[in-house]
């Protein structure tokens, strides 16, 4: 397997989960019996990835080294860096330079919890030789996220959180890249939320040909609203109701 460095993007607000994130980050918040982050990590960790960067903010920065602590308990190595204020996923990822070192690497938002194993994923992936590669999930509600634009079953573009959704594929929170991306996040400017956009540089591998895609498989849900992580919880107990695995 070609070697790979994860990224855990625990950073941003967490405002849509106030009042539970007014002492503490969301990212430590529970879904099932471990901290909301343990999910993107120990999946990354299963698919042989060992030295993994976790970005956060500068307000709950203790708490979450606290809890995560050096990696020996997950067995990997965690690299820290902070992110001062909530300036977009795009932003946060472009922390993660230095310790990319030109390798690849395999992204995951903090708050997304999902049950697919990554290193099958990963093989594909290699297996493709593209230079991006999205997992995409069919979900109700796609005006909540970043959504594939298919013409002609081709992805031609991704959209964040668009009021006309031109597909039902939202592009979930873990992102597969090469070392081009830090020249793409370096081009961008921040979108109408003040943010740079991760559904931005999407659009860039894709509109160059060089973006591959699947769907992921098994539950999968982000935990970033009071519904999300209600729901999150409830899959990861095996409670999620029949057809809502979104
Ligand atoms: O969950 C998948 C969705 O995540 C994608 O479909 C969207 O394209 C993507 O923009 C994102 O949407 P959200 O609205 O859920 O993003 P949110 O602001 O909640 O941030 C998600 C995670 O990213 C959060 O748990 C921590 C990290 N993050 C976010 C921001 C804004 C950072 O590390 N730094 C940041 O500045």
């Amino acid at each position: 397997m070609r070697p790979t460095r994860g990224v855990v993007l625990a950073g941003g607000s967490g405002s849509r989960l106030h009042p539970l994130t007014k002492t503490t980050n969301k990212h430590l918040l529970p879904v099932g019996d471990v901290p909301m982050v343990y999910h993107p990590v120990r999946r990354l960790v299963e698919a042989g990835i060992d030295d993994i960067l976790v970005v956060t903010g500068v307000h709950h920065f203790g708490a979450l080294v606290s809890q995560l602590g050096s990696g020996a308990e997950f067995g990997c190595r965690f690299t820290y860096k902070v992110q001062d204020r909530a300036g977009g996923i795009a932003e946060a990822l472009g922390l993660a330079e230095d310790f990319a070192q030109g390798r690849h690497l395999a992204v995951v938002l903090g708050d997304n919890v999902f049950e697919a194993a990554l290193g099958p994923v990963l093989a594909r992936w290699e297996a493709l030789g593209t230079a991006a590669h999205l997992l995409l999930k069919e979900v109700a509600d796609p005006e909540r996220y970043g959504v594939a634009r298919f013409v002609q079953g081709r992805l031609v573009a991704v959209e964040e959180k668009p009021a006309a959704p031109p597909s039902r594929f939202a592009v979930t929170g873990v992102y597969f890249y090469d070392a081009q991306v830090f020249d793409i996040i370096r081009t961008l400017t921040p979108s109408a939320r003040g943010e740079l956009e991760i559904s931005e540089v999407n659009t860039r591998y894709v509109a160059a040909g060089s973006a591959s895609w699947e769907e992921l498989r098994g539950y999968w849900s982000d935990a970033g609203t009071h519904e999300s992580y209600r729901h999150a919880n409830a899959l990861v107990s095996g409670h999620g109701p029949a057809g809502t695995d979104r």
